[in-house]
């Protein structure tokens, strides 16, 4: 059956692989005989610029009529000045919460052929294989009131809000993954000082009784940081609110060497999916032809395996990436020694390749 896949490119790298996820989607439709319809649409920066808002009611509405949703990034020095309600982020952070995304999933493995190019020692950086979940829709990114500046803008106030139903479904998703998974959930916090962490400490250890399989334990989100890089290999499923969720997992992308490489679900209650990147637009390489398109590549991978109950498709494109990489071949931001490093174009024309080399064995599983 057709599948209709929203690809909404953003902006400046976010538009230069955009494109590696369609030809992904392109080479698994060829290779398991798929179809899949594409449709594009603004959003952030590109959005106010062609409908002078970052979320447009019509790009929401393809998003809702979609069978799952592909973004690149948003953002860019053009929008920066814009008032914070007006700025391209403030359209990412709508369509998260209009589509109900609560549940943000950041996958960090160590990919083998990379343990050079991450900044920490191989023995640290070559054993990990972790899941962050982040909670998405609520926490300091959506406080009431916001924006605040008192009469003279001399007082800001920032709000972070959880209801208890918000807490539970983000904490019972991620007791879910942990026992599908190595059974050990970190859920990290600051009770020491915010009330809100109080009440999801108590939460976790709460949904705890409900999966006794399940080992827990809490740590300081301060601590945290510093085990990341420390002791990375001791997690295997962290789960924590939205704004510790977003610094931890850009500190843990460097146990792979690059924010390029990390891949993200974003997932509903009711079963819509939106697919991204962790990295953001990068406007420092936008334009250039060097932006690592994997992490892009690898969010399709991710939306194919939870949005479309195609996991050897998904498959397929992880092993392609991972071929390539074994082969020695990156893209600038990973730096290895020794590899062919080759542009966004190249990289991403290397791994469909693969996808439509891949082993027949796995076609034969399908059919
Ligand atoms: P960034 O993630 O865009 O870039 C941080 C650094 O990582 C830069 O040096 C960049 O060149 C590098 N980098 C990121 N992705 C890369 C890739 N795929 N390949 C190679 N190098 C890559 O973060 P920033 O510079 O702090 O923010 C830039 C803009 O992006 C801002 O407007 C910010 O709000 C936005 N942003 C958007 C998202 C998103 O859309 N999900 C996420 C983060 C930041
Ligand atoms: C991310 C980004 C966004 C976030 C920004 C651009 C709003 O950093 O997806 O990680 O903080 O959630
Ligand atoms: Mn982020």
């Amino acid at each position: 059956m057709k599948k209709k896949i929203a690809i909404l490119p953003g902006d400046g790298i976010g538009r230069e692989i955009a494109s590696g996820a369609a030809a992904a989607l392109e080479a698994v439709g060829k290779r398991f005989g798929h179809e899949f319809e594409l449709e594009y649409a603004d959003i952030g920066g590109a959005a106010i610029d062609s409908h002078g808002t970052p979320l447009p009611e019509s790009t929401l509405a393809l998003a809702k009529n979609s069978d799952a949703i592909l973004l690149g990034a948003v953002g860019g020095l053009k929008w920066d000045s814009l008032p914070s309600a007006e700025r391209p982020e403030r359209g990412l952070l709508a369509i998260r919460k209009e589509l109900g995304l609560f549940a943000n999933l950041r996958p960090i493995p160590s990919f083998k052929t990379l343990v050079q190019s991450s900044p920490l020692k191989p023995e640290i950086a070559g054993n990990v294989n972790m899941l962050i979940v982040r909670e998405l829709t609520g926490g300091l990114y959506f406080g009431k009131p916001s924006e605040r500046r008192g009469d003279n803008n001399e007082v800001v106030v920032d709000t972070l809000q959880y209801t208890r139903a918000e807490i539970e479904r983000i904490v019972v998703k991620a007791f879910e993954f942990a026992k599908a998974r190595d059974g050990r959930l970190t859920s990290v916090d600051k009770a020491n000082v915010l009330e809100s962490s109080r009440m999801w400490r108590e939460i976790v250890n709460e949904k705890a009784a409900d999966y006794p399989d399940v080992t827990v334990d809490h740590m300081y989100v301060d601590a945290a940081a510093m085990k990341l890089i420390s002791n990375p290999g001791q997690f295997d499923v962290i789960v924590t609110e939205n704004l510790f969720g977003d610094i931890l997992s850009d500190e843990a992308s460097m146990i792979t060497g690059s924010l390029g490489m990390l891949p993200s679900a974003s997932l509903s209650e009711s079963g819509l999916g939106l697919y991204e990147p962790v990295h953001g637009s990068a406007p420092d390489i936008a334009g250039q032809n060097k932006a690592n398109p994997l992490a892009m590549i690898l969010s399709t991978a991710l939306m194919l395996k939870y949005s479309l109950d195609m996991r050897l498709e998904g498959e397929s494109i992880e092993r392609a990436v991972q071929s390539v990489l074994n082969d020695g071949y990156c893209t600038p931001d990973l730096q290895m020694e020794g590899s062919t490093v080759v542009g966004t174009d190249k990289m991403i024309e290397l791994v469909i390749e693969r996808v439509a080399d891949d082993a027949p064995a796995y076609a034969d599983e399908v059919v």
